[in-house]
């Protein structure tokens, strides 16, 4: 399975979404590969200092890809891994629209806040523009991260959410939580932490479980 982790926001949570996909996977004994498609090379940097604090515990391989490459040597590299998760940048570009060609998910968070969620229509168009050329069926899936405890904005925003077609909105969302930044700090998954932030743990896993509760094992 290939999953794209994208959209056309910056700081949505893209790459703490995928790099803690990828350790989740490789936690469940999966070959994984993390192909970083974001000129920021965030997710590259996390790899490194995680390999710096973990060294033969990295659980994935790590790449880095840009433009049409992401698509032709990820199509190359298929068969060697059970998953691959491609990092991408938060805007509409090559590599993006590379990963998407080639990707059997699409997961797009958004924080709820106005100027992030008006992107969806420009994701939504993307997608529908991606479908119209791809052979097999691209799964999207949207969710709110860094959702507030309480207040109507979380409500707001999965109201747009849900209602945008094509798209299926995850009624799992991730809060805001320094654990997230801490784990990451320290080169981890947030499943790996210890002492263990519970409930990001749980988020986390009721996310990844029902977005893949009827193809992963
Ligand atoms: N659920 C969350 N709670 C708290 N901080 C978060 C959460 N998700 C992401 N962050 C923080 O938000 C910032 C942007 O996240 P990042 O994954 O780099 O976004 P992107 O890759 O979309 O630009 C980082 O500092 C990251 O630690
Ligand atoms: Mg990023």
């Amino acid at each position: 399975m290939i999953y794209t982790i994208g959209g056309i926001k910056g700081g949505s949570g893209k790459t703490t979404i995928a790099t803690n996909l990828a350790i989740w996977l490789a936690q469940k004994g999966s070959d994984v590969l993390l192909v970083d498609a974001d000129e920021q090379e965030t997710a590259t940097d996390f790899s490194a200092w995680r390999e710096q604090n973990v060294g033969d515990e990295m659980g994935y391989t790590s790449i880095k890809l840009t433009g049409e490459s992401v698509r032709t040597q990820v199509t190359k590299l298929k068969a060697k891994y059970e998953h691959i998760v491609i990092d991408t940048g938060g805007r509409d570009t090559t590599s993006q629209r590379a990963a998407l060609v080639i990707s059997d998910y699409y997961l797009v968070p958004f924080n709820p806040r106005s100027f992030d969620i008006w992107t969806v229509y420009k994701v939504q168009n993307l997608v529908g523009e991606i479908r119209a050329v791809k052979a097999s069926p691209l799964n999207v899936y949207t969710f709110l991260n860094r959702a507030d405890p309480r207040g109507a904005d979380n409500d707001e925003a999965a109201e747009i959410l849900m209602q945008c077609e094509g798209m299926n909105y995850v009624p799992n969302p991730l809060g805001n939580r320094k654990a997230f930044s801490h784990a990451a700090g320290k080169g981890l998954g947030i499943v790996e932490l210890n002492p263990p932030d519970e409930k990001a743990s749980t988020e986390l896993n009721n996310l990844f479980t029902y977005i893949f509760s009827n193809s992963i094992n």
